[in-house]
């Protein structure tokens, strides 16, 4: 066993539909850090996972006919075909269905039962009988239940609380004194600020209107509800209190856990405060991550499935898809996703720039010297430089992967494979190859390139394995010339090896498809213009035509979770689901609502408003509410789906 050890997790995925390539960036990323903490020696462990109770999961399986876990099963098998066609090398996948989970999550219940951080009390809400579901007065929806429409009446019900207050000193001076524990920092303020000082609310934690969780054991009719359930996964993974392998003392405290910024609050507050009551050391960093966006406007049924990453795996290969979401998610903030920016990374990144870079070098090779590269070398103008920055790239590359900051990373690789082709242009190798006096510097140049490309195929053999193996595999590298150390140095590619150039790494995307659909769109922007142009004419004062009217898309959202602006009493920042797609929208609403009575409420979304930045948040988009006087009510639909339009 190694010395060094890294444990990373990501969340566990909630298995009440498809995945999407927002889940996978998390997913991708880990992997990433995983196999470079590997290639650097360390002894590391990968978990990930399902997140498979509660209400939710069991009322989708009762809407399909079919047992929670019976429904559950279908899509966690999906979610691992996903996880194998995306290259994941996790090395635990825990479902909270697991019967050692739940044995986990039952003892740490009663531990903290016992030693009286849990406690009975009521849970107050709104109640619909004929659904069984608690609502809070902000989810009704005219006083009525949201789902069926029918009356609700005032209910309580018994249920377990957490006192997360009695930890909150020692939360505070946890994240004090450890300046890496919450990451990037701008989260770090905000749970502090927003969450922590204004003071913990007790967590509720068990319910008894639903059954499809882990039952309390000495409180039959109760079970542990939500986040006592999914968060202690890291550990029993690691065979806390139950009868898996016993990994704590190897791998705990994890490294990393790597969540998005939505779920950052319940890993960077709740988490720990469960630690601590079980007197178990914090994770080392937890690390949010932002969101993968859909451009807003371009909402359309052909955008929406081309989001399914095996749809994309399908059409463009693993690594590209790998290379795209790694690149594109700049240190913590938002990415858009689209499909133009994909081919064009493909086209640009890795045909051009990286594929070529080695097709070149081994078209060259053979051509000159019959694949094997003679040992007779001059060196020459020109290599000094390039070897200066192959040699730096490496440590580099590191630093940025140690943070978690893969597109900085990949840059980093880009531009050494950038100055090899640059290197190409300046010594000409083809002008060389004309003149048998040269045949040496000749050499020189081939070797120089074939070195960079193999410190190339270890730099990104992590990001993207499969290429890594290919261009290996075309190099004809020995494996102990693709290890960490081998490429602390220049110059250690051996003699006589013969490579062999074969198909090219990343065909291009022929784009004619694409330019005649823009040529097309153009057309019709420019027939909508002039109609315009007649319609306004005519038009009395105030009055406006229904293409202006058409403009305004409105969609159904619903709102996901919601937070005080950190810098402005007045302001809440939702964050809403629209279909498929994730939005963010600050909205002066904080005087009407309490960010948690929103949560679950459907709204309509004006969704193709120019984003703007309100207080040094950006907000895409905005609500509809009605106002009169001092009332403000925001306005909210009943039985359509989020996604769904208005019109
Ligand atoms: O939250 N871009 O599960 P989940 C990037 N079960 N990341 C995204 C995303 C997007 N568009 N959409 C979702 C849960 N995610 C809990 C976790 S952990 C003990 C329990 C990320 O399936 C999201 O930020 O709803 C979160 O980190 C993860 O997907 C799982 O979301
Ligand atoms: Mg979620």
């Amino acid at each position: 066993m190694s010395e060094k050890t890294f444990y990373i997790t990501t969340p566990i995925y909630y298995p009440s539909g498809n995945l999407h390539i927002g889940h996978t960036y998390t997913t991708v990323a880990a992997d990433t850090i995983t196999r470079f903490k590997k290639l650097k020696g360390y002894d590391t462990y990968f978990l990930t996972g399902t997140d498979e109770h509660g209400q939710k999961i069991q009322k989708v399986a009762e809407e399909a006919g079919v047992s929670p876990k019976a429904y559950v099963d279908g899509i966690v098998a999906g979610i691992k075909n996903l996880w194998d066609t995306m290259n994941i090398s996790y090395d635990q996948f825990i479902r909270t269905t697991d019967p050692e989970h739940e044995k986990t999550i039952q003892k740490i219940f009663k531990k903290l039962y016992d030693q009286g951080d849990i406690y009975k009390s009521t849970y107050e809400g709104m109640y619909c009988t004929p659904c069984e579901s608690f609502w809070t007065e902000s989810q009704l929806v005219d006083g009525k239940c949201p789902d069926c429409g029918r009356p609700v009446e005032k209910a309580s019900e018994e249920a377990y609380f957490f006192k997360m207050s009695k930890y909150a000193d020692d939360l505070l001076k946890y994240i004090e004194e450890h300046p890496d524990f919450i990451q990037p920092e701008s989260r770090k303020n905000e749970m502090i600020n927003n969450f922590i000082k204004p003071g913990l609310q007790d967590l509720c934690v068990s319910r008894t209107s639903f059954s499809w969780g882990v039952p309390v054991d000495f409180d039959p009719g109760h079970v542990v509800y939500v986040w006592i359930d999914a968060l202690p996964n890291y550990i029993s993974a690691l065979g806390y209190l139950n009868d898996k392998p016993d990994l704590m003392a190897r791998y705990w405290p994890a490294d990393v856990h790597l969540v998005g910024k939505d779920i950052i609050r319940f890993h960077t507050i709740y988490w720990p405060i469960i630690l601590m009551a079980l007197k178990l050391p914090l994770p080392k960093k937890v690390y949010g991550h932002g969101w993968i966006l859909l451009k807003g406007g371009k909402m359309s049924k052909s955008v929406g499935n081309v989001v399914d990453p095996v749809v994309l795996v399908d059409k463009y290969g693993v690594d590209a898809l790998r290379y795209h979401v790694l690149r594109e998610m700049s240190y913590g903030s938002d990415g858009v996703y689209n499909e133009d920016l994909l081919v064009s990374h493909i086209n640009s990144d890795l045909a051009n720039d990286l594929g070529n870079l080695l097709s070149r070098t081994l078209a060259m090779t053979e051509k000159y010297f019959g694949g094997v590269i003679s040992e007779d070398r001059e060196t020459g103008d020109f290599d000094d430089s390039l070897i200066e920055l192959a040699e730096k790239t490496p440590a580099v590359v590191s630093d940025y992967m140690d943070k978690l900051d893969f597109s900085r990373a990949l840059e980093e690789i880009w531009k050494l494979i950038s100055r090899s082709n640059k290197y190409i242009d300046e010594t000409q190798p083809w002008v060389l190859g004309k003149d048998p006096e040269k045949k040496a510097r000749l050499a020189q140049v081939m070797y120089n390139l074939t070195e960079c490309l193999r410190i190339v195929t270890v730099l990104i053999s992590s990001a993207m394995p499969q290429t890594a193996e290919k261009m290996a595999e075309q190099l004809k590298c020995p494996a102990e010339y693709l290890t960490w150390d081998s490429i602390q140095k220049f110059g250690r590619f051996p003699e006589g090896i013969e490579v062999k150039r074969c198909e090219a790494l990343f065909p291009r995307i022929e784009l004619n498809k694409k330019e005649e659909t823009v040529k097309e769109n153009k057309k019709t922007e420019k027939k909508a213009e002039n109609k315009k142009a007649e319609n306004t004419e005519a038009l009395p004062e105030g009055l406006i035509t229904i293409d202006d009217f058409a403009k305004v898309q409105l969609r159904v959202a619903e709102v996901v979770a919601c937070e005080p602006h950190p810098d402005a009493d007045r302001l809440l920042v939702l964050q809403l689901m629209v279909g498929q797609e994730k939005r963010q929208v600050v909205s002066g609403i904080a005087k009407y609502y309490q960010p948690d009575e929103l949560v679950g409420k459907t709204v309509i979304l004006v969704a193709n408003l120019k984003p703007v930045n309100l207080r040094g948040v950006e907000s895409n988009g905005m609500i509809l509410a009605a106002t009169k006087g001092k009332k403000l009510s925001l306005v909210t639909v009943d039985g359509i789906a989020s996604g769904g339009k208005v019109s």
